[in-house]
């Protein structure tokens, strides 16, 4: 069981994960998160659970993880305006590639929109949903799912998830390295806010791709030709040179891309 002491004990940070709620069972974090009052959730509320039943992934897939080896937890924020919610996204991405990586002593790779890969295959994944009342942004939710020590994947994952324990072949404090990582968003949500644009940098210099040609999808359907990935603008759009030398930029939904 996650021993929620132990986390308290490790964590560093002022303000993220201070409300923090722990479940042994929910369907989703995200979805609980959704459903909590506007009192129950303050800026920087951390929900984390051993099990989710229903964990929800993007595009509408499942996201599945053994109980009690992973971790999966969602972030409520509170920002004052739902613009760059994509770097936002990626930066939380970040973090966690950022430790992890100290922690195995490796490059992660980000992969648009919100993957975080070890030799192409998937370590962690992210899920991002904005609550809005009327026109009002009312609070961001990002779910963040970590494979940390399962070792073994069912036979649709097994070629392309991956876990830090079967990349270093040993077991991993999940609540040390959460500790730490909620530091390391910490660090990056003040970075976002200001609008740094050393962030973005940061974030385009640890994607996938950044700097390559490769393939584009949009809305589901492969373009033509090969496209230079240029990573996100300061303002979360994905900005790609087509073979006329053109800049094209995209949306967060509409673009997937492909990098051999
Ligand atoms: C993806 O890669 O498709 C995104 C996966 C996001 C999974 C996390 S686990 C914690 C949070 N609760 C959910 O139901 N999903 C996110």
């Amino acid at each position: 069981m996650f021993n929620t002491q132990h986390f308290e004990e490790n964590l560093a940070t002022s303000w993220l994960g201070r409300s923090f709620f722990y479940f042994p069972e929910l369907d989703s974090t995200n979805s609980y998160a959704k459903s909590m009052s506007r009192i129950d959730t303050l800026h920087g509320t951390l929900i984390l659970a051993d099990s989710q039943t229903s964990g929800r992934g993007q595009y509408e897939r499942n996201w599945q993880a053994l109980p009690l080896e992973n971790l999966t937890f969602s972030l409520v924020f509170e920002p004052s305006n739902h613009s760059r919610l994509t770097i936002l996204t990626l930066a939380c991405a970040l973090a966690v590639s950022d430790v992890c990586g100290e922690q195995l002593k490796t490059r992660l790779d980000l992969k648009w929109p919100n993957d975080v890969l070890f030799e192409g295959k998937k370590l962690s994944g992210l899920l991002t949903e904005a609550i809005y009342n009327g026109n009002v942004l009312d609070r961001v939710i990002i779910g963040i799912g970590i494979n940390v020590n399962q070792t073994e994947f069912n036979t649709d994952l097994e070629n392309t998830a991956i876990s830090l324990n079967s990349i270093d072949g040993k077991r991993f404090s999940r609540e040390r390295l959460l500790a730490r990582i909620l530091s390391k968003i910490e660090y990056y949500y003040r970075l976002w806010e200001v609008h740094d644009i050393d962030l973005v940098r940061t974030i385009n210099k640890a994607m996938l791709g950044y700097g390559t040609w490769a393939k584009l999808n949009v809305n589901g359907l492969d373009r033509d030709g090969t496209f230079k990935f240029l990573g996100v603008n300061e303002n979360g759009a994905l900005v790609v040179l087509n073979k006329d030398l053109e800049v094209d930029t995209f949306s967060y939904e509409q673009v997937r891309i492909k990098v051999d």
